[in-house]
């Protein structure tokens, strides 16, 4: 067998929000959720993974530096790896024996709400699928690691289904659109600051699961039409209606965020600021050009289509005026590849 492999893996982003889960351990969500995969040309998480009979033990490093293999989630993804290696018949005993060492980077701020984890947790088990010659989906291992992360396994507009069996055998990622299906659609990610987010995504929905009403009221009376209408919408390259619902869908659940008890806070002044003026700009041009949409953290991601692209990022620059080329990550397209 090859005994090193290195995988590239994209990050998504979401537009109707994962928040809240069903099943902590095997990563079960609450709610279904609507992503879209960037290009990993520009924003992307980088993995390398090796097993050698010399090796003593598993090790991992993260952007150079060694970490804990000890974390539960690492564990579940490299067991369910390895026991659909034994029920695949990819790899002999003696193969699986070996301990790993796994190498991963990111190109972008981690942990600050720009969905690191997501395409890190992607790019670990898809490298891992293909050490060990996995040929069945991959999504629901990527699951294990990070419950965004499954959608990050396809390129284009993603789909993840809550589905409802306590296994989570009908928890997995869909693809909704390839990535040649809207070729205008860019992104534009606003990088408001890259420090550690004080409250965790996994700690945040657990506090919004256990205290917020207004979490309840949204799974069962604002996701599942959402979610047809946004697929709706991406299927017809209605942008202005996608636009909508992603804005609308951020604001909910960082108003779920400041429901939660104790609050949650994500969102700066920066990042209200942005909202101000992304508002402010599509009453302007009288149509809904750009859309907002903000993760665990205080950074924007900017939806919109390519020929609006040079405006906005001058209309940023105009209101920011203190605003550096590496505050933008600018004009990514939706991928072209998949992993
Ligand atoms: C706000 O996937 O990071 O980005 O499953 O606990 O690892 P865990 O959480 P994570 O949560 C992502 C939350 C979000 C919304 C989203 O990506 O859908």
């Amino acid at each position: 067998m090859s005994n090193i492999v290195t995988v590239i893996a994209p990050v998504n982003i979401a537009v109707i929000k994962y928040w809240g889960k069903r099943d902590e351990k095997l990563i079960l969500p609450l709610n279904d959720s609507v992503s879209a995969t960037f290009d990993t040309s520009v924003m992307c998480a980088k993995t390398s993974v090796s097993t050698h009979p010399d090796f003593v033990e598993d090790q991992i490093w993260l952007n150079g530096k060694e970490e804990s293999f000890s974390n539960p989630r690492l564990q579940n993804c490299l067991r369910e790896i390895k026991s659909r290696a034994v029920a695949e018949k990819t790899i002999t005993e003696d193969v699986l024996s070996w301990k790993v060492h796994v190498s991963s980077e990111n190109n972008f701020p981690t942990a600050a709400g720009l969905a690191s984890s997501a395409a890190g947790y992607a790019c670990l088990v898809s490298a891992l699928a293909k050490l060990y010659k996995i040929k069945s989906d991959v999504s629901s291992i990527a699951r294990l690691g990070s419950g965004s992360a499954c959608r990050s396994v396809y390129g284009g507009f993603v789909r993840w289904h809550a589905g409802s069996k306590p296994d989570g055998s009908d928890s997995i990622a869909t693809q909704i659109a390839d990535s040649n299906h809207w070729p205008e659609m860019r992104v534009l990610v606003l990088v408001v600051g890259n420090t550690q987010k004080k409250v965790s995504s996994t700690v945040g929905m657990k506090i919004s699961s256990e205290t917020s009403e207004l979490l309840k009221h949204r799974i069962q009376h604002c996701v599942p039409q959402r979610t047809e209408e946004i697929i709706e919408a991406i299927k017809n390259k209605d942008f202005s209606k996608f636009a909508e619902i992603t804005m609308k869908d951020s604001n909910q659940f960082h108003a779920i965020c400041l429901d939660s008890y104790p609050p949650i806070v994500y969102m700066t002044d920066i990042s209200h600021s942005i909202v101000d003026l992304i508002h402010k700009y599509n009453d302007l041009s009288g149509e809904t050009k750009v859309a907002y949409t903000f993760d665990a953290g205080s950074n924007a991601c900017l939806y919109l289509l390519k020929h609006d692209v040079p405006k906005v990022i001058s209309l940023i620059k105009y209101a920011f005026p203190s605003t550096s080329p590496e505050n933008f990550i600018t004009g990514l397209s939706v991928a072209k590849e998949e992993i």
